[in-house]
């Protein structure tokens, strides 16, 4: 629980700190940390489906990461219920959604049927949506918090809330789902989960490659690398951010700049942590 305290407070204390640094579209949102499977058992009352929705779009969903009035990564979600047989008309569309449910329901798990005008993929020409199927990787809902996600964007939206409630047959469904990605534990799982280990020595990292500079001494360098930033922001920025500054000597346009979509706080903190030289 202490800990949990100190991941929120840390984390509330670099969103702060970044808030002063609104070069880059940051996620000004803390997701719930670790994503843990609701419970949905049969007996449950639409308005607690919808409170589950909630939840889960908040927590383990984290689909405010971007979907959030700060960045502007991707479109407010309120209206999406009210607009949805807009878009199944719209001549751009490939899906074959004629509901707003299937419409809601299209847009999470095959994200690039419809691409809201402007927030495609840089360079695909609004055809390639940048947001991952939710159904699988990291965030991986089941059917039922995928459709309590819709319950609850439905009545946000203040349509009818036409998904089917959990049954009691729907819910040990949760056990068969195999678990595909693993929150890391420790800065060492972290490095090589995110796969930092193909290009970087550092801390915690026995074998690393050496296309980017190595970590090791970060810690003594990182306070210093930007005026008015301390280490641990200066660290963070090159993880989520890898070109807003590239160091001397070094290539830009290298390192994977998608890591606010793969990371949780928890997992970003750690190896924030680590890199700042432990704590
Ligand atoms: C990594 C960023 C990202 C995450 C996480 C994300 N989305 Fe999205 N989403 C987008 C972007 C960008 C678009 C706009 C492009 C498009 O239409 O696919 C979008 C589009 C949508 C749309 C269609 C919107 C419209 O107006 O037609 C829906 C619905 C949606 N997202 C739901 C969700 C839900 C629910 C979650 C959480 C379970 C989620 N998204 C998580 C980036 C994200
Ligand atoms: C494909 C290779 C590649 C991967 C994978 C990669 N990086 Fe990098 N990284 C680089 C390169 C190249 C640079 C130097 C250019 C720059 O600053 O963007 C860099 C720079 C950095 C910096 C700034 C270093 C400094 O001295 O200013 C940090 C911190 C960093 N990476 C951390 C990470 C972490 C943590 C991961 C894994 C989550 C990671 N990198 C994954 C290639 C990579």
């Amino acid at each position: 629980m202490k800990a949990l305290l100190k991941i929120v407070v840390f984390s509330l204390a670099v969103i702060c700190g970044f808030a002063g640094y609104t070069t880059f579209g940051l996620p000004l949102i803390v997701p719930e940390a670790p994503p843990q499977e609701e419970k949905l058992g049969g007996d449950i009352t639409m308005d607690q489906f919808i409170a589950v929705g909630e939840k889960i779009y908040n927590g383990k969903g984290t689909c405010p990461l971007c979907h959030n009035p700060v960045g502007g990564r991707a479109p407010l979600l309120e209206p999406v219920a009210s607009v949805s047989m807009e878009r199944i008309k719209d001549p751009r569309y490939n899906g074959k959604a004629t509901t707003i449910e299937e419409y809601i329901y299209e847009s999470m798990v095959e994200p690039s049927a419809m691409v809201v005008v402007g927030f495609g993929k840089k360079g695909t020409n609004d055809t390639v949506s940048p947001m991952p199927d939710v159904s699988r990787g990291a965030i991986g809902l089941s059917e039922v918090e995928i459709n309590a996600v819709i319950a609850y964007l439905q009545n946000i939206a203040g349509v009818d809330v036409t998904v089917p409630l959990p049954t009691g047959d729907s819910a040990p469904a949760e056990e068969e789902e195999p678990a595909e990605v693993k929150l890391a534990e420790s800065p060492k799982e972290a490095f090589a989960k995110f796969d930092c280990v193909s290009c970087h020595m550092g801390p915690e990292i026995e074998e690393g490659g050496d296309i980017g500079p190595d970590l090791t001494v970060l810690a003594t360098v990182a306070g210093k690398r930007k005026k008015g930033m301390s280490a641990k922001q200066f660290i963070t920025e090159s993880i989520l951010d890898p070109n807003a500054f590239v160091g001397p000597e070094m290539e830009g346009d290298m390192m994977p700049d998608d890591y606010a979509e793969q990371m949780t706080v928890a997992e970003l903190n750690m190896i924030v942590d680590a890199l700042a030289g432990g704590k």
